[in-house]
């Protein structure tokens, strides 16, 4: 039996060409192919302050940054008494780079249903260090985006999405991307759109673009200058990282993104089939879809009394499932910043995703579905 699988790679049939050109064409670092994917992914976004990285946990790390240093570079050194507020219900990515900024990590709670971080769990663990609030769109389905940017700015502080399940995600009328001073996508390889690796950065300010390209070359402004031999003569004023996208990954992330709208309402089709298909059930709850937003659905998730005992019985009829990230504030990595998480674990108890992307048919989410009803108890 071939097991209908939980993640899966998209590859767009028309790469081959495309990729060999740039792999031969004797330019395959950051050049000609990011500027094009950027333009294309800007014009998609509606935002103009966008850049691509190698990968989102980068784009986290220079929001982290940004978020810490405003102004002007003070050092990471000093910024070990700042505190982000992030949540625990998410990939470690979104976590380990705040320590990387040598800052603190506060948790806030979450919703125990949706997963995602809990306004109403943010405003009191804010303190005179608090630099930013991170929120995780947990499959893609919005946090509470202007209540939790209402917070931060009545405390002066940043806030970041980290949007990697979050491609074609809306809010309140607009893709995201225009919502908060940092927001994150993953290109990862089992995202809607893949780059095989890669990470977009989207900015609120003219002035945050200008820092992060240069922030993703070691702090060295790339533009080509008449007369100036590159790299040796203009003084690097902020310490950056190697975190640019290559044209290679740019050909293969633009060549799957012509595809975006078709694989994202295959994903959003398969999430209303399961609506309609677990109404009723008592013994399954559903995440509802932020009634102010559109989901991108990456991830379909369910909560169930006896979520382990479904997730063998599924296994054995050749559906895959899991809980894909499990709280991580449990990790030793973060033991200095444990707290009491109640609704964290709550979800954590009970959630559970099921296939619900480009590659699922008609036929296999009946299969799921019926499965899932008969196994839930
Ligand atoms: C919620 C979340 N944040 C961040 C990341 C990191 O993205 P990347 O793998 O592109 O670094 C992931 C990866 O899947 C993720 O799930």
């Amino acid at each position: 039996m071939n097991k209908i699988v939980l993640f899966k790679v998209f590859m767009s049939p028309n790469i081959d060409k495309a990729l060999l050109d740039v792999i031969h064409s004797g330019w395959i670092g950051e050049g000609p192919k990011v500027k094009e994917f950027e333009e294309k992914l800007s014009d998609y976004f509606g935002n103009p302050y966008l850049t691509t990285l190698n990968n989102g946990t980068a784009g986290l790390h220079l929001a982290y940054h940004l978020a810490q240093n405003q102004d002007e570079y003070k050092g990471y050194h000093n910024s070990n008494r700042n505190e982000i507020i992030t949540t625990a219900i998410t990939c470690t990515a979104t976590n380990t780079p705040i320590i990387s900024t040598g800052a603190k990590i506060v948790w806030a709670d979450v919703d125990p249903i949706t997963g995602n971080i809990d306004p109403k769990s943010i405003e009191n663990k804010i303190t005179k260090n608090t630099k930013a609030i991170a929120m995780v769109h947990w499959g893609g389905n919005p946090c509470e985006i202007d209540k939790i940017n209402a917070i931060a700015k009545k405390y002066n502080i940043k806030t970041v999405e980290d949007g990697a399940h979050s491609m074609g995600m809306e809010y309140k009328g607009k893709k995201i991307g225009n919502h908060s001073d940092y927001t994150i996508l993953s290109l990862q390889a089992i995202k809607h759109v893949t780059s095989v690796d890669g990470g977009i950065l989207m900015l609120k300010s003219q002035k945050d673009y200008e820092r992060v390209k240069l922030l993703r070359w070691y702090g060295i402004d790339r533009t080509i200058r008449e007369g100036i031999d590159l790299r040796c003569e203009l003084d690097v004023v902020e310490a950056g990282y190697k975190f640019h996208m290559n044209d290679v990954c740019a050909i293969i992330g633009t060549k799957n993104f012509e595809h975006v709208e078709d694989i994202l309402s295959k994903y959003r089709d398969n999430a209303k089939f399961y609506n309609e298909a677990f109404k009723g059930q008592s013994a399954i709850i559903t995440t509802p879809e932020n009634p102010d937003g559109r989901s991108s659905y990456w991830l379909y998730t369910i909560h169930l009394n006896n979520r382990d005992e479904v997730m063998k019985n599924l296994d054995q009829d050749g559906i895959m499932s899991s809980k894909v990230h499990a709280r991580n504030d449990i990790h030793s990595m973060f033991k200095e910043f444990q707290t009491t998480l109640v609704n964290a674990q709550k979800f954590n108890n009970t959630h559970l995703c099921i296939p619900v992307g480009w590659w699922v048919s008609k036929d296999d989410r009946e299969y799921i579905a019926e499965k899932v009803i008969k196994y839930a108890k």
